[in-house]
């Protein structure tokens, strides 16, 4: 693997601690896999609690110098980093798609992504500023200023293994924080990769320490430690309550990006060919695997027909296959037992009523691989309506009314993404109001990017990634009282 690399040096198999890669303790070790054949990619280290706690320390030492460097400092840093990054596209995307399984493309995708996180809060860094208050006599003046909360555990996902930590890394840097990383266990080389990329780029020892292993043992030792101030998670709304909940133990600030059930609604009003496009965009990036991916599609009773119709058409152009063959746009999802739960997200479906209509896929395909599949006479009550699908499932549910359709997106416990198109303004400014999510995409399918506030409401978390807002989560506002001040 490492030898289809240009730069076989970037995969990495140990953990970053203090700016030195290290072995597990008797040099614990566990096989990262291939999702789309299950090969072994690499071998890498298995830490736990001793290793955490080296790494939370290492964070400590590095802070002090680190929130005393000049924002501009830290800017250079992570401008660095984003060179680095982008000079090394092509060997971390396939890295990516070696250990998650998404097609290249999309994965080139992905770093370019995450790297346009490191290269705005380079820029935002530079943007803290503060506030003067008037005070409340003449005699005191009241100044507010912004200062880093302290270490902060980073624990990410696999379904964008480089993007969503450099998410997290690049404002926590940028704000004079230092970060205990915790990748998904499926997919750490990517993050390894990035820390290598961060050792070239100057960034001093201890800013930035990755491990992974022993997920629950890592996990309980940044969440115990009352030296690490902030937890930033991205990951199932049930891991995410149960972290959050143990954050209260040192009153830890948390960022919880969690599950979502986002619903797609194309009202009759709206232009299909471009719902169409949106729904293809939005249901089957990365395999279906994304918290922001449409769960459910609302579609006006009018015109149900002749979108899904269109919609099938456009599912039977994509092509299912190992995400390294430049033909594929759908990979694999990332193991055995999420494709055994889509299927049986579909047996639920159909078994409840609802008819599948699956695309053609080579039978070939290992067990990880699931043909994408339309649902319709999706109702209330199935699983595909009510639970996180993360799958290439897409389920078509009918309204007649738009505040049928309101009611429909909002009877979910999830508020992060919703989708909606039509060509009414009117209408777009009321269901866009009404509907109870973080993020909402008009006549627009996809609404990621650095410069927009990623986050959700109720059970998908707390929150804002990337934007101008993405900063505060990880600052403090001291407030100084100057008195005394003679006239
Ligand atoms: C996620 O699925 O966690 C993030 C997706 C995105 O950033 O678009």
């Amino acid at each position: 693997m490492a030898n289809s690399l240009k730069d076989p040096t970037l995969m990495r198999s140990e953990a970053l601690i203090n700016g030195k890669w290290c072995s597990a303790e008797e040099d614990a070790r566990y096989p990262v896999f291939n999702p789309a054949n299950g090969e072994v990619v690499a071998e890498v280290a298995k830490c736990a609690s001793r290793q955490t706690q080296h790494a939370i320390e290492a964070a400590q030492q590095a802070w002090y110098k680190w929130r005393e460097l000049s924002a501009k400092e830290r800017a250079n840093y992570l401008y660095a980093l984003y060179q680095q990054v982008i000079a090394n596209k092509d060997d971390l995307a396939l890295i990516l798609t070696m250990e998650q399984g998404k097609p290249l493309a999309e994965a080139r995708g992905e770093v370019e992504y995450g790297a346009n996180y490191l290269l705005w809060f380079a820029e935002e860094a530079k943007r803290v500023y503060g506030d003067v208050i008037p005070g409340p006599n003449p005699n005191k003046r009241v100044v507010c200023i912004k200062q880093s909360v302290g270490v902060v555990a980073c624990i990410s996902p696999w379904n964008f293994p480089i993007a969503m930590l450099a998410r997290k890394i690049a404002p926590a840097l940028a704000a004079g924080c230092t970060v205990v990383c915790k990748p998904a266990n499926e997919t750490p080389l990517s993050a390894f990769a990035l820390g290598e990329l961060s050792l070239r780029a100057g960034i001093p020892a201890g800013v930035i320490n990755i491990l992974c292993g022993f997920t629950e043992q890592i996990g309980e030792t940044l969440i115990a430690s009352p030296v690490v101030r902030k937890l930033s998670f991205t990951g199932s709304t049930p891991v995410g309550k149960k972290l959050s909940a143990a954050s209260a133990s040192t009153m830890k600030r948390v960022s919880m990006e969690l599950g979502g059930n986002a619903p797609f609604i194309v009202f009759a009003d709206a232009n299909l060919e471009a719902a169409v496009e949106g729904a293809l965009l939005s249901k089957f990036r990365n395999a279906g695997q994304t918290c922001v991916c449409t769960n459910r599609i609302l579609v006006d009773n009018k015109i149900i027909a002749d979108f899904t119709q269109r919609l099938f058409r456009g599912m039977q152009q994509l092509r299912v296959g190992d995400g390294l063959k430049d033909t594929t746009d759908i990979g694999p999802l990332i193991h055995p037992q999420a494709a055994a739960n889509i299927q049986s997200l579909i047996h639920d479906a159909t078994r409840l009523g609802a008819t599948a209509r699956s695309i053609d896929i080579d039978p070939s395909l290992s067990k990880t691989f699931v043909a994408p599949t339309l649902l319709t006479g999706v109702k209330k009550g199935m699983r595909v309506s009510e639970e996180e699908i993360f799958g290439p499932i897409a389920p078509v549910m009918g309204f007649d009314t738009e505040a049928e359709a309101i009611a429909l997106a909002n009877d979910t416990p999830f508020g992060l993404a919703a989708y909606l198109y039509s060509e009414n303004n009117s209408r777009i400014w009321r269901v866009a109001e009404a509907l109870e999510y973080g993020m909402v995409g008009i006549n627009d399918g996809a609404i990621s990017n650095e410069m927009a506030p990623f986050g959700g409401v109720k059970e998908s978390g707390q929150g804002r990634e990337g934007s101008k807002y993405g900063l505060d989560d990880y600052l403090e506002i001291k407030y100084l009282s100057f008195g005394n001040i003679q006239a």
